[in-house]
């Protein structure tokens, strides 16, 4: 029987094969399965452009890097694989998955010996934020960040991640605000940002939060467009006392926090510094539909 519903398929590739996603077939022996030993990227594609690839394919070098394992393919090579994909997409906008696990083998925590790694990447239309979301913004709740001490690596071991994701829901919200030792890491799934008298505050890229590739555009843009920027550790005072708080990730873009553990951020709306990056990262966006089209590869 086939777990995939017809609508929900979509293109895929694993181990050198492109093929349906309904198709694709991996052993329970899988060590991503079995140990969650892997690591994954997402990455948004606008007008079949990929956005910022070379940035998401060093941010996968670093997290395989840090579970120590060879990475089965050069740029050049995931290049061409992450274009054929988004080529053999029928969507425009797409939200691309990678994920590279240490492969098949016996059950043993040791890492096994000559074993391939396995290599799957899907592509799905991309779902970006409703204009109500980005309107009204959301709400969030702050959990306590009982993640591990490499929430810089990328890896495909969510649970913590699942769990505070779930209780945020289960709160009537959409994000959990994370704190570790009375200071803002990230969220559960997205990077967070705290505005407080007219400075946007961005915590400092550490072992203790993901580098986001979307924190780097916002960087970017803030310092292109004289938004004043302080990087540095925001205390739990300055998150519940910011007059703005955003959220951002590939998938969700830059949101409003309008709602924290149940009181208003600032005036309980998306504030003007908000107002201002949503409006320079659609116009960045544009920008990227706008560049000349990638070449086709045989
Ligand atoms: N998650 N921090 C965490 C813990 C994340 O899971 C994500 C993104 C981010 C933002 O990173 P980026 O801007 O590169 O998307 C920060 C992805 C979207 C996911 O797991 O689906």
């Amino acid at each position: 029987m086939d777990m995939i519903d017809p609508r929900d398929d979509t293109v895929a590739y694993l181990n050198g094969e492109f093929l349906p996603l309904s198709k694709a077939r991996i052993s329970p022996l899988d060590r991503g399965f079995i140990f969650g030993d892997g690591v994954y990227e997402v990455i948004p594609v606008y007008s079949r452009r990929v956005f910022r690839l070379e940035d998401h394919l060093q941010r996968l070098d670093n997290s395989l890097a840090g579970i120590r394992l060879p990475n089965p393919h050069r740029h050049p090579q995931w290049t061409q694989i992450i274009r054929e994909l988004v080529r053999r997409s029928p969507h425009e906008d797409q939200s691309l998955y990678l994920q590279v696990t240490r492969g098949v083998a016996k059950r043993d925590h040791a890492f096994p010996k000559d074993t391939a790694p396995t290599v799957f990447l899907m592509t799905n239309a991309l779902s970006v934020p409703t204009p109500e979301a980005v309107d009204s913004g959301v709400a969030a709740v702050t959990l306590l960040d009982n993640r591990w001490l490499r929430c810089d690596l990328k890896t495909v071991a969510l649970l913590p991640n699942v769990l505070l994701r779930q209780q945020a829901l289960d709160a009537g919200a959409v994000e959990a605000v994370l704190l570790r030792d009375g200071f803002l890491t990230e969220g559960a799934a997205s990077n967070i940002f705290a505005v407080k008298d007219g400075v946007l505050l961005i915590p400092p890229k550490s072992h203790l939060i993901l580098p986001g590739i979307t924190y780097d555009v916002i960087l970017e843009l803030a310092h292109k467009h004289g938004i004043r920027c302080e990087i540095r550790e925001v205390s739990e005072a300055e998150v519940r006392s910011a007059q703005e708080l955003w959220l951002s990730s590939s998938t969700r873009e830059v949101l409003a926090i309008t709602r924290l553990d149940g009181k208003a951020v600032g005036d309980g709306r998306p504030g003007p510094l908000f107002q201002r990056m949503y409006a320079l990262f659609q116009e960045f966006k544009a920008e990227v539909r706008r560049a000349p089209e990638p070449k086709a590869h045989a």
